[in-house]
């Protein structure tokens, strides 16, 4: 629901009406996620079987007291299996809620996936009648089937470790229960040896006595070592690391880094990697996805963003990156202005009020997405599908 354009000053009535919606719509997608569906209901197929997460039009919206954030906004983009795809963008694009969408993690009720489609190839699933990949349709699966999967095929790292892991149990305890949770054939014993044996695989040089500590006796590298051994445990198809470094000092970030990517190529999963770093994409990923207010503005490969972006923001980021042997004493690039307000977002294009390369053609609707090759998109109406790649 859009408040008044350009109006801060929410009159009583119209904040009656935004509670009164609010209210409807909470109730309304809480009771889709209680209901008892058949496999049939939560079960899709993949467009393509080489991906393993299929993002088609998500929309996620925020019922606030303010009116309706719309956090993601029709967000589609592929992860291919065992690649890394960096998700890039600024602060409050979108980037933390989408990836919270797929793990059905969205801060509810205020917070609700309320459009698109996101599938997960999901092996045990196996193959429909016409021989296409079936997939789970996240966005449709009851809370109880969730389960099933989240923590196990898809897990998270996320940015500040001391808030994931749990105080007061020892690091054993807790890596102990991923796997007791997920194979309920292992005993404690094998728990712990499959624990210890993660402990080491993420460079922890006294695994034992690692195991025994509690989260405050390690260091932040230790403990986002210990996230990674966690996040790996299940033996997933797919890692969301959100910001997995940025609490972290310049060299045990670069490690931590260089660990994911090793881990990642050997146990043959895919990485969703959120980061608002370019050179951390440059780095580490195969894809990239440009965010912007909620919305995707840019994608290809890591080679397609890097040597040919294309959307004046994808440039305006990149010159805002700041160059180590760069000789000269000119001051940083920063781009202009400020990102539209989520609750009145404009009809035209989001970048608009910051676009130097703005024409008479950007007052039209919001561009649409344009195939420049076939790995690389934008949204932007400098392009047409046969110019820019
Ligand atoms: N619980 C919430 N209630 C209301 N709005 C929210 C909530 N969580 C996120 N938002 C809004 O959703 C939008 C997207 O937020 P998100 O956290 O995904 O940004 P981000 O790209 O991850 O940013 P950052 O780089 O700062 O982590 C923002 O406008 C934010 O204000
Ligand atoms: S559509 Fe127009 S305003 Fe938007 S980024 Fe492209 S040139 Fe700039
Ligand atoms: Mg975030």
């Amino acid at each position: 629901m859009k408040t008044k354009k350009n109006s801060a000053y929410i009159s009583l009535k119209e904040s009656r009406k935004i509670i009164k919606y609010n209210i409807k719509q909470m109730k309304y997608y809480e009771s889709l996620k209680r209901r008892n569906s058949e496999e049939s209901e939560y079960t899709s197929v993949m467009r393509d079987e080489n991906n393993i997460l299929e993002i088609d039009g998500l929309e996620t919206c925020f019922f606030t007291d303010n009116g309706t954030v719309k956090a993601v906004n029709g967000v589609s983009f592929d992860i291919p299996k065992n690649k890394i795809v960096g998700v890039v963008g600024e602060s409050g694009c979108g980037k933390s809620v989408t990836s919270l969408s797929v793990m059905q993690l969205v801060q509810a009720p205020q917070g609700q996936v309320t459009g698109g489609q996101i599938r997960f190839n999901a092996a045990e699933l196996g193959y429909d009648g016409e021989g296409k990949k079936r997939a789970y349709d996240i966005r449709n699966m009851p809370t109880k089937e969730m389960y099933k999967i989240r923590g196990k095929d898809i897990t998270m790292i996320f940015q500040e470790p001391m808030t994931s892991l749990n105080p007061v149990f020892t690091i054993g305890y807790q890596l102990d229960e991923v796997t007791l949770i997920h194979d309920p054939e292992a005993t404690p014993e094998k728990a712990k040896e499959l624990s210890v044996e993660m402990l080491k695989k993420v460079g922890i040089s006294m695994p034992e006595h690692v195991y025994a500590s509690y989260p405050h006796e390690l260091s932040g590298g230790m403990r986002q070592r210990v996230m990674i051994a966690m996040a790996l445990a299940g033996d997933p198809k797919l890692i969301i690391a959100d910001e997995p470094t940025t609490a972290l000092d310049v060299t045990i970030q670069a490690q931590i880094l260089e660990l994911l990517k090793e881990l990642q190529r050997k146990q043959g999963c895919s990485v969703m990697l959120i980061t608002h770093d370019l050179g951390v994409i440059a780095e580490m990923a195969d894809e990239v996805v440009i965010m912007y207010a909620g919305r995707v503005i840019e994608k290809g490969t890591a080679k397609d963003i890097f040597h040919n972006p294309l959307h004046p923001y994808t440039i305006g980021l990149q010159k805002s990156k700041p160059l180590i042997n760069s000789d000269t004493n000119e001051k940083l690039y920063s781009i202009p202005g400020q990102v539209p307000n989520p609750i009145n977002l404009p009809d035209s294009c989001y970048f608009k009020n910051r676009c130097e390369r703005c024409t008479g053609k950007c007052d039209g609707a919001y561009p649409p997405e344009i195939r420049v090759s076939d790995t690389h998109s934008v949204s932007c109406y400098l392009y047409d599908e046969k110019r820019g790649g």
